[in-house]
């Protein structure tokens, strides 16, 4: 039987592969890795209890560092893993220093590589998580393109067509999915707040947190809005640290929460106006629960959305923030329209992603 060893480590990665995981369980001698990057119950443990997916084989106990020390770390201890398991593939998914530092290390053990959201580019490498996903891309041996635009990319990249294999975005059916799981959740009731009346807000990508100026601007035009619309923030660790540190504050009518369980995140986004957000997956959540997302950088990786209306960036300075805010709230129609907007998405990549695993390596 072909054994296939997944490395993931934090919410994100944990997430987008959280369906594919138990039909690698069912197809193949399956061994699951997790490196700890992400190691707290809000970031970590509450998904594996949400969408019951069963422990993984190894922990890596890498948690928190620099870039390089979290890399060095994964490859140091999944190198001897891989060695003692001798998996016949490894898949990781997306664009962490947990994908990266995996990637890497299977490549150079020479164990064919699959990559799962390969091709997304926001054309700057002074993005983490860019060099991460481009590195990955060009040591995998099978790309799982999410969108078309990613297809695309790749093959200007000059990744082999026969490599890359459009799937859809996983992360699409998972929240479908934790939509109908989550419907009863409690907690708009507790957070007192009603469908349609408040915007959902995150904000945790480094290019924002760590530059003191861009973060106070974001922040700004947060506060701003929260005197027109009621905003729910829930605060990822690292934008809870810079912001203390930097003596930066929130608006008191601002409704702070910990980092959420999935049900509870994807219920307060299915019910919001709209969110307002720096990461990529909730574009695409969004986009799925047909609910308007404003996108807090000035380029995006899903520029597909976009261009089809219904997604928007609105930028990472104060005034273009509020601005485009302020213009979308002007009239109901603008979020009608980007509701109604139809969009087709692929909602079975897990499927996919098993077919052609079974195809490839028999
Ligand atoms: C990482 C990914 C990013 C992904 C994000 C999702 C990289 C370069 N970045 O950023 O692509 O979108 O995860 O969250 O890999 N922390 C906790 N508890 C945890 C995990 C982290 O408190 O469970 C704190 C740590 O103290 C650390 C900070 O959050 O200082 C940042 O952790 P890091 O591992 O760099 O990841 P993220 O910022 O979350």
């Amino acid at each position: 039987m072909i054994k296939i060893a997944t490395v993931f480590g934090t919410r994100p990665e944990i997430l987008k592969l959280s369906s594919l995981m138990p039909l690698l369980d069912k197809s193949f001698d399956h061994v699951m890795v997790h490196t700890n990057q992400h190691y707290s119950y809000n970031l970590d443990k509450v998904f594996f209890d949400q969408l019951k997916l069963r422990k993984p084989n190894f922990n890596l106990n890498v948690g928190s560092g620099t870039h390089a020390e979290q890399a060095s770390k994964v490859m140091e201890r999944l190198e001897k893993i891989l060695l003692e398991q001798e998996p016949d593939v490894v898949i990781v998914n997306g664009d962490t220093n947990s994908t990266m530092a995996a990637g890497i290390t299977a490549a150079k053990l020479k164990i064919p590589l699959v990559h799962s959201e390969a091709g997304p580019r926001a054309f700057n490498k002074r993005i983490a998580e860019e060099i991460n996903r481009i590195i990955v891309d060009h040591c995998s041996d099978i790309l799982l393109a999410p969108h078309t635009v990613a297809y695309d990319n790749l093959l200007n990249e000059g990744i082999p067509k026969e490599n890359i294999c459009l799937v859809g975005d996983p992360i699409v059916s998972c929240a479908l999915r934790a939509r109908k799981m989550g419907q009863n959740s409690s907690i708009m009731k507790q957070l007192d707040i009603k469908r349609h009346e408040y915007v959902l807000v995150t904000v945790h990508h480094a290019e924002i947190t760590n530059d003191i100026k861009i973060l106070k601007e974001v922040i700004e035009a947060i506060n701003d809005i929260s005197k027109i619309i009621k905003i729910v923030f829930p605060m990822h660790p690292r934008t809870g640290k810079f912001l203390k540190s930097n003596n930066i504050t929130l608006n008191k009518s601002i409704k702070v929460i910990e980092p959420q369980g999935y049900l509870e995140f994807i219920n307060l986004l299915d019910n919001s106006l709209f969110v307002m957000s720096d990461s990529g997956g909730i574009q695409s959540e969004s986009v799925a629960l047909n609910v308007p997302c404003l996108i807090l950088r000035p380029l995006t990786e899903w520029i597909l959305y976009i261009k089809a209306g219904k997604n928007m960036l609105i930028g990472d300075n104060h005034d273009s923030i509020v601005s485009k805010v302020k213009d979308l709230l002007s009239d109901d129609y603008n979020i009608k329209k980007m509701r109604s907007t139809k969009f087709h998405m692929i909602k079975d990549s897990d499927e996919r992603a098993i077919n052609i695993l079974k195809n490839r390596f028999k």
